[in-house]
């Protein structure tokens, strides 16, 4: 019925985040959020993680498989072609703090496939809902460059009429009332897509490439 709100008006994470916390208090808190229902099925929610004094944060889309499971972001596939793309870039993972637009694990099980879980890409609800915790996490940090890792980072960073495609690579500005506060934003193809990639080491190169842009910014 028109003007009637549906349950997903109601998400978000907003009364979860608690204020003028340090990252450690933010990331207990984010332990037990239940902005949206994604809580219901992940393990646990997979906040971000390493240095609270980063120059650089990267931002991906939700935690998959493995990220659920050890709790930890980009400890996967995706990770291991991350890790080895920032260093050929010349990114220091020590002074990285690796997160996601997404802090649960979405999936799905199809029969054919077994008990595997299968990596489902978050609504634009749900995105928003966890926005809070990305723009907290942001605002403490306040990193020279934050790196977008594929369209639903870009979207959650950018809005919703980013476009990979024609952005990557590039040094955007965010909105300053966006969760990048005004931050300096280097979109690129999330390193699972180069897994997918018909050819891996084209896309690849490419995935170093728009890294080695946010490498520049950092001098
Ligand atoms: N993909 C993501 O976007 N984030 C992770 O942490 C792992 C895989």
């Amino acid at each position: 019925m028109a003007g009637t709100k549906s349950p997903e008006d109601a998400y978000t994470a907003a009364p979860f985040v608690p204020h003028h916390a340090d990252l450690g208090t933010l990331r207990e808190a984010a332990a037990g959020c239940h902005g949206c229902p994604l809580h219901r099925e992940a393990t646990r929610t997979v906040f971000g993680a390493g240095d609270a004094d980063a120059r650089v944060v990267l931002v991906g889309e939700e935690p998959g498989d493995q990220e659920d499971r050890q709790g930890k972001p980009f400890v996967g596939p995706a990770g291991k072609v991350l890790d080895r793309a920032l260093d050929e870039a010349g990114i220091d993972p020590d002074e990285s703090y690796l997160t996601n637009a997404v802090k649960h694990f979405k999936f799905t099980h199809v029969p054919e496939r077994g008990k595997r879980r299968i990596h489902k890409p978050p609504s634009l609800r749900e995105l928003s809902a966890c926005g809070p915790w990305l723009e907290a996490e942001l605002e403490l940090i306040e990193p020279e460059v934050i790196v977008a890792l594929g369209a639903t980072a870009g979207r959650a960073l950018l809005g919703p009429s980013f476009r990979v495609t024609k952005q990557r690579g590039t040094r955007l500005e965010g909105d300053a009332s966006g969760p990048a506060h005004g931050g300096l934003i280097v979109p690129t193809i999330h390193p699972s897509a180069v897994l997918r990639a018909d050819d891996r080491e084209a896309a690849y190169e490419g995935l170093v490439a728009d890294l080695r842009v946010a490498a520049e910014l950092l001098g």
